[in-house]
């Protein structure tokens, strides 16, 4: 009954921890494809060849339903998974949907046309890939209408938290939220599309200040898996154990998310 959590390193473990706490009878199986991370200085062609061979691992790891805890991944390779590589006895889900859904304050599944919203002025954190890809832009499109939406790409960033430079972290998120604010500098809502900004949430609403409403994409998936496998229990997989897999070198990996979650992990070589 496995379910599979990956990206293209530990940024998805945000999403893993609120997944694990939420449905706590369910195992979880990560995979971090920290060889090839960052993902988000690749093309598109490069990321979905990466992004299906990492879920062809998670099938065999007994994961029939994969979440791509990745936002670079579901912008610039899941459509293309789904229009033409996904057997039909297997799912791979996104992390943009959730997050756009309580943005337009959506319920799960309305698919009604698309409306004004509370929001008008909506800044998006995220990597180069997934800015290009304008993914975010396209999804909140569907569902509402007159938002402005600034993208800032924050390049350096995903490199500079899965080397544990947390100095560096803290100066690129500063840089980029002035860079962002010199072209949206009243921004009510800001969505952090990236699975990794989450650890440095708490420096993002510093920089942005208080009144400004931080989205980040962790307990939205949770709520929206939990649904999900309420209505599709068969998309629980024959895997048993959870665990945790690295195309990395498995003992730093270990050392850095274990600091990142403050409690043990320990990953295999995938
Ligand atoms: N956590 C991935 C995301 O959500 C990081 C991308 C990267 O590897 O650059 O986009």
């Amino acid at each position: 009954m496995a379910v599979g959590i990956f990206d293209s390193g530990l940024g998805g473990l945000t999403v893993l921890d609120a997944v694990s706490e939420r449905l706590p009878d369910v195992p979880f199986v990560y995979f971090g494809d920290n060889k090839h991370a960052p993902y988000g200085v690749r093309d598109a062609d490069d990321v979905y060849n990466l992004t299906c061979a990492a879920t062809e691992r998670l099938w065999e790891a007994g994961c029939d339903l994969v979440i791509l805890a990745c936002n670079t991944a579901s912008a610039a390779a899941l459509r293309r998974m789904q229009e033409s590589w996904i057997p039909r006895d297997k799912r791979v889900l996104g992390v943009f949907v959730p997050l756009i859904e309580a943005l337009t304050e959506r319920q799960w599944g309305d698919n009604s046309p698309p409306r004004e919203v509370a929001v008008k002025h909506v800044a998006l954190f995220a990597t180069p890939a997934t800015v290009r890809s304008r993914a975010f832009q396209r999804e909140l499109a569907f569902r509402a209408i007159g938002v402005d939406v600034e993208a800032q790409a924050c390049g350096g960033l995903v490199d500079a938290i899965e080397e544990g430079d947390m100095i560096l972290a803290e100066a690129l998120v500063h840089s980029h939220v002035d860079a962002l604010k010199r072209k949206m500098p009243d921004p009510e809502a800001v969505i952090l599309g990236c699975t990794h900004y989450p650890l440095m949430q708490e420096v993002f609403q510093e920089a942005l200040g208080p009144e400004v409403s931080v989205y980040s994409q962790a307990n939205l998936v949770a709520e929206s898996l939990s649904d999900y496998l309420q209505r599709h229990p068969d998309m629980m997989g024959p895997g048993m154990e959870s665990g945790f897999l690295t195309t990395g070198n498995p003992l730093k990996v270990s050392q850095n998310a274990t600091q990142f979650l403050r409690r043990k992990i320990t990953f295999d070589a995938a």
